[in-house]
């Protein structure tokens, strides 16, 4: 089929670099090489279960991840024009204070030589439509763990400098007190000053109890965690962000949420209805500032969602919260969610998030060429 402009929004890499510092450790997050077959990514902390062997641990990771070639030969087999690299989780968090700026540096500069190297290539004058060749850009990665916001305020301004970033991907635990943390303040000052888009991601889940225990969460692998411990932990976190007021405070703070928002769109008139329920809040007599912007507003004026959620009952609540079609955009999530059986070209978690937005929005024409690449394009000032 022919397609519009597609652009991949939520599409990860491990460069090099990072897969080296990745294979030096032996706590998650670790790769390990076994003696035969594949090496193993255990990156979340269910994964790392000592009763499970050690060759068994994680998933499988193979070239997918980290060489940017296979990355084009995906674009190039799903009929993607355009993708917005980013780190994957669990990014820089993990590391000890003293080393985060040098490893954001480094990561940030290698993902912006990706993209200068791959775009210069495929198009030295600069001249083609987007649609007519396959061109990168990046979501660059915070320092977090630096002993000072000021490192990671420095780093966001020095992003600025690098023609092919459009923005930042964080995870939810920010300098490791959540993003309802006032010392985050000068980090959202900083991406509102520079109106780069933060894409916030998912990475610690629940904990097992929330499942019914470790040996549940581990009797069906990966699904448990990632199915509703990804989507619900970015719920939260946005929550949080509301509930703290970050969106009074910082009125022009640009968010996609990853995985339509995990259940956002679904609960946010659970939630608007809860605070304005709620008597610790100034507004109620308490004394709790509470949120002075509606939920509402705060969809339609600061929050994007990735179109990736695999059906259309989700896509119509990311539309309907988003009251439009404009600020809902498409994504993968390669390398995550690759095909089961070898030799296998096309990948079901892409097919399945086309076939959702044909459905969800057939016969609109107009709507189409939006959620799969206008939008992005529009959004991140591609062209
Ligand atoms: N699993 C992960 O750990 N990360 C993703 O982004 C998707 C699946
Ligand atoms: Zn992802």
């Amino acid at each position: 089929m022919s397609r519009p402009l597609v652009v991949d929004v939520h599409t990860h890499v491990y460069p090099p670099s990072y897969m080296a510092m990745l294979r030096a450790r032996k706590t998650v997050p670790y790769i390990h090489d076994p003696a035969s077959g594949e090496p193993r990514l255990i990156i979340l902390s269910s994964d790392d279960d000592p009763s499970i062997p050690i060759d068994e641990r994680g998933r499988p990771v193979d070239t997918s991840y980290s060489d940017i070639d296979v990355k084009l030969a995906f674009m190039q087999q799903h009929g993607i024009n355009s993708s917005v690299i980013s780190l994957a989780n669990p990014w820089l968090d993990f590391l000890d204070p003293a080393e985060a700026q040098q490893w954001a540096e480094r990561i940030n500069n290698d993902l912006e030589e990706t993209c200068a190297q791959n775009n210069k290539s495929s198009d030295p004058d600069n001249s083609l439509p987007l649609k007519g060749r396959s061109t990168l850009f990046a979501f660059a990665t915070l320092p977090l763990s630096a002993p000072s916001a000021d490192i990671i305020v420095n780093e966001i301004k020095r992003l600025k400098t690098l023609p092919h970033i459009r923005g930042v991907i964080m995870g939810t635990s920010g300098l490791g007190n959540g993003l309802d943390d006032e010392a985050l303040g000068p980090v959202w000052a900083a991406l509102e000053e520079t109106q780069f888009l933060l894409f916030l991601h998912p990475h610690y889940g629940l904990p097992d109890e929330a499942f019914g225990g470790p040996e549940v969460t581990k009797r069906y692998g990966h699904v448990l965690p990632l199915a509703l411990g990804f989507p619900l932990e970015t719920t939260i976190a946005v929550t949080r962000m509301l509930l703290s007021c970050v969106f009074d405070k910082f009125p022009r703070l640009q968010i996609l949420l990853a995985h339509s928002g995990g259940t956002l769109p679904f609960l946010a008139g659970r939630i608007e209805s809860c605070i304005m329920h709620e008597r610790k809040f100034v507004a109620n007599g308490g004394d709790v500032p509470g949120p002075q912007r509606s939920i509402w507003e705060i969809l339609k004026t600061n929050i994007f969602l990735d179109a990736v959620v695999y059906g259309t009952a989700g896509l119509k609540a990311a539309v309907a919260a988003g009251e439009g079609t404009d600020r809902l955009m498409f994504g993968t999530d390669h390398p995550f969610f690759p095909p089961l059986n070898e030799g296998e070209k096309e990948w079901i978690s892409v097919t399945t998030n086309y076939k959702a937005i044909d459905a969800t929005f057939a016969g609109e024409k107009e709507a189409v060429a939006a959620v799969l690449g206008g939008n992005a394009a529009r959004i991140l000032k591609l062209e």
